[in-house]
């Protein structure tokens, strides 16, 4: 959805994703794309139609990730989606950050946890989920960290979940 969110945790800021950061995330997902559970090539037109219908979404806030030193440098982004308004929950994902832009460790664990507090402060959720492939030890190392247990699977993914009790700070 068009939204005006930011959040700022440790060395990053979640700002919201604008149409100019659509090519280099569209270029920073194709490089990465063996991670997600859709692993198909991402093309320019795909990546504009997926823009058009996202910022149309109720249920979906994207954001870029941007170092604090650098706020106009694109390094990554990450997402609430399926945003149930009733319930309280949300699903969390797309999760992706540049290592060439931002080789520190743990700044996809600082996104993480970014987004999720904002979750709980910000949106009110009461649980947020996801699904990470098990063979992908980066992300399911990060997310565990952050506060995500999990408790199930389907096949090639682990269902993970996050509450306001279970999210790790420090
Ligand atoms: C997952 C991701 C966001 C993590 O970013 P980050 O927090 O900056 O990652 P870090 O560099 O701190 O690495 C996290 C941990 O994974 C480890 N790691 C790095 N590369 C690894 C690899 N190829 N295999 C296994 N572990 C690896 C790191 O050593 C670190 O663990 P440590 O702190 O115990 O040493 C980033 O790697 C990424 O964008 N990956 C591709 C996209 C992706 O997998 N998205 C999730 C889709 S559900």
């Amino acid at each position: 959805m068009k939204h005006q969110y930011e959040f700022d945790f440790g060395r990053i800021c979640l700002k919201p994703l604008e149409k100019e950061d659509i090519e280099p995330l569209r270029l920073l997902r194709n490089q990465e794309r063996e991670y997600f559970a859709t692993q198909h090539e991402i093309s320019k037109e795909n990546q504009e139609a997926w823009y058009k219908s996202y910022l149309k979404k109720e249920d979906d806030i994207m954001f870029k990730i941007v170092k604090k030193d650098n706020l106009q440098e694109f390094i990554g982004a990450i997402a609430l989606y399926d945003i149930d308004w009733k319930n309280k929950t949300s699903e969390c994902g797309r999760t992706v950050v540049d290592k060439d832009k931002a080789p520190e460790k743990g700044i996809g664990m600082e996104a993480t946890k970014a987004v999720c507090l904002f979750g709980f402060e910000v949106l009110k959720l009461e649980k947020i989920v996801g699904e990470v492939l098990k063979s992908n030890e980066r992300i399911i190392k990060v997310d565990q960290r952050a506060g995500f247990y999990i408790v199930g699977e389907q096949g090639d993914m682990y269902n993970i979940e996050m509450t306001r009790d279970s999210i790790c700070l420090n």
